[in-house]
């Protein structure tokens, strides 16, 4: 699996008490367009599993490439994940958001697939927004990385002629 090239969010929710939540996600994809869904992989033993399926809802902050230190940070045992101040209550909800992400979604979760020790959460995106960056950040062989374009086809065609 290590030679899947994934991309590096933070999925992040509020629980009834308006506590946050949020975790380190690449195992986040989109399924289909009609109806819109996306996918969410989440282990059943992360801190962030109950309540996720408890709040329903959740918003996906998909990283850009200078991210890979908060990326790590929410990914971490033991430590304050917000204590950065980075994220902020998305407007009307108290989900947590990263201003400065690449692209933002916000979603409710509409079916759960159990599979082995994860539940795939497929959820409808209500809302999204592009965020303060641009760029990827892609989790590739157990590290991060950036993409690089590679030569447009239609420049590798003419080149080749
Ligand atoms: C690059 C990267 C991607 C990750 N992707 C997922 C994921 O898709 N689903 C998941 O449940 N955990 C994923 N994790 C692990 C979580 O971020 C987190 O470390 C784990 O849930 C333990 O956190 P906890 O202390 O909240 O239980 C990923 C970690 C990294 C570093």
């Amino acid at each position: 699996m290590a030679q899947l090239a994934a991309p590096v969010t933070v999925v992040t929710t509020a629980d009834g008490e308006g506590r946050r939540w949020g975790f380190t996600a690449s195992a986040v994809t989109s399924v289909s367009l009609d109806p819109p869904r996306i996918l969410v992989g989440i282990t059943h033993g992360s801190s962030c599993h109950q309540p996720l399926l408890e709040a329903g809802q959740f918003v996906v902050n998909v990283l850009a490439g200078r991210h890979d230190t908060l990326a790590m940070r929410f990914a971490a045992r033991g430590t304050d994940r917000f204590a950065g101040g980075e994220f902020e209550d998305w407007p009307g909800t108290r989900l947590p958001y990263l201003p400065d992400a690449a692209v933002l979604l916000r979603c409710a979760v509409r079916d759960i697939v159990p599979v082995g020790d994860h539940d795939l959460l497929l959820a409808e995106p209500l809302e999204a927004h592009t965020g303060g960056s641009s760029g990827a950040l892609v989790w590739y062989q157990r590290s991060f990385h950036v993409p690089v374009q590679t030569a447009h086809l239609g420049e590798a065609a003419a080149g080749a002629a």
